[in-house]
């Protein structure tokens, strides 16, 4: 039996250490998107199970978590995988009323049935960016999307040496593929084959195109692309459209600054069925096998669902794979817990002075009449021990993390001062206790 005292397999707990984390990645998700200019949505954690069956393809219909609703309609309802269908249900509902192009971003929590295992969980968070607009202005999403994206990758701190962007473009593959006599009905699911080649074993990969039906030279071109090369056909329609295109996304990859991280590479094509032209992934440069982020162009979803034609555009970053990424590459920052400003250690008697300074300290921060903020807020704590002897309470004041303390003994207490002392530096000065909060304002603004 599972031991129910443990959280869900593919599930996590945030302790203290491990939210401070998450906080530090949302908030440079949330940073980026403002930065660029995308205003954040969201939507309900669960949708009608059908929603995902319109164009979001077997595999994330195959890793559904769903349920009924009680009562006699017996409604049939899912958690969400992804929340690009959210967005497109969202967008198609309101088109015509939403300013273009639309900007949007979202940092919702997603499920998925899979076998929990590294990188890959049952609930995880994932950052989604996604533009869409009308065709013209459309040709510009794909590459500020891009550009957002690299921008985030920089700001968590990786090179190009350690994180790369490998692109690709499902009509250029489609057409590359017909050159092989490859039919449009079969092209859909040689997709879904390419997403999974590289982690499919030679014996195994045999057999998938024999099930495919792919002739000897056929299988060849698999291979081919298995090994990240995409062949030209002999009797090829546009031999020169590779090259082409591979201009053309060098252009505009230089463009916006991030051609230094980008490839061509022909084995992404994503799993997803309803990505159209453009599709990209982020690897770690070392290890290939496990994307941080994914997307690409959509241009029929929106309509599918009942909106007008709309270019759409955008990515998901996932927060497991990210935070594997920024331990192993040592970004991630040493102590993300928040630091307290000030900790008043008292060494009085009475607890009324402390817990006064505590209240004047954390509502400095308004004006006299509480109706305006005019400076920022301080974060002020102090210690929870019995202990009057203050060079334990000092101690437990620099472990805090704190910037300061304030000391209140009894002997200065009584000449109306207190000791304000650096706790980095150790030095320390008698200031007048009625001018405390000014004077840690002062400190802490140098
Ligand atoms: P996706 O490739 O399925 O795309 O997911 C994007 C990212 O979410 C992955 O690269 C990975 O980091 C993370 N992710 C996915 N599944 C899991 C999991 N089970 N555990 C942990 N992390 C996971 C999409 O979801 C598209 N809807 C993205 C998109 C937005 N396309 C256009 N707009």
């Amino acid at each position: 039996m599972s031991n129910i005292f443990q959280p869900p397999p593919g599930t996590r707990d945030f302790y203290p250490e491990a939210m401070a984390i998450r906080r530090f990645i949302e908030d440079t998700w949330r940073r980026v998107s403002i930065r660029h200019g995308f205003v954040e949505v969201d939507g309900p954690t669960f949708e009608y199970l059908d929603l995902y069956k319109v164009k979001s393809g077997d595999e994330i219909v195959s890793q559904l978590f769903h349920f009924e609703s009680r009562g006699e309609d017996k409604t049939q309802f899912a958690l969400r995988p992804e929340f690009t269908p959210t967005l497109a249900r969202m967008v198609a509902a309101k088109a015509n009323a939403l300013p273009r192009p639309i900007k949007w971003f979202s940092i919702p929590r997603c499920y998925r049935a899979e076998r929990p295992q590294k990188g890959r969980l049952r609930e995880f968070i994932q950052w989604n960016v996604d533009m869409l607009a009308d065709p013209v202005t459309g040709l510009r999403s794909t590459r500020e999307c891009m550009a957002l994206c690299i921008d985030a990758i920089r700001e968590f701190g990786f090179t190009p040496k350690e994180v790369r962007l490998a692109w690709n473009n499902r009509h250029l593959m489609t057409a590359a593929l017909q050159d092989y006599g490859f039919a449009e009905s079969q092209i859909p699911g040689i997709f879904v084959l390419i997403d999974k080649i590289e982690k499919i074993e030679n014996q195994d990969r045999q057999r998938l195109y024999a099930e495919h039906g792919l002739n000897d030279s056929q299988a060849v071109v698999l291979n081919e692309i298995a090994a990240g090369r995409l062949p030209r056909a002999e009797n090829a329609t546009n031999p020169e459209r590779i090259s082409q295109l591979l201009q053309e996304f060098q252009r505009e990859a230089e463009e916006v600054g991030i051609a230094e991280f980008c490839d061509f590479d022909p084995r992404i094509v994503r799993g997803l069925a309803y990505y159209t032209g453009f599709v990209f992934e982020v690897f770690d440069a070392q290890q290939r096998n496990r994307a941080v982020a994914g997307g690409g162009q959509y241009d029929k979803l929106i309509e599918l669902f009942g909106g007008p034609s709309l270019h759409a555009v955008g990515f998901g970053m996932g927060d497991v794979v990210l935070e594997i990424l920024l331990r192993n590459k040592n970004k991630l920052p040493a102590n993300l817990l928040p630091r307290p400003d000030v900790f008043v250690v008292s060494a009085l008697d009475d607890l009324f002075p402390a817990q006064t300074i505590l209240a004047e300290l954390r509502a400095s921060q308004w004006n006299k009449d509480h109706t305006e903020i005019i400076c920022p807020g301080l974060s002020a704590i102090t210690s929870y021990k019995a202990t009057k002897n203050i060079g334990k309470l000092v101690g437990e004041a620099s472990s805090s993390g704190a910037r300061f303390a304030i000391i209140l003994a009894p002997d200065e207490w009584s000449r109306g001062v207190v000791k304000l002392r650096d706790l980095a530096t150790r030095e320390e000065r008698e200031i007048p206790a009625a001018d405390i909060v000014e004077q840690i304002h002062a400190a802490l603004s140098k």
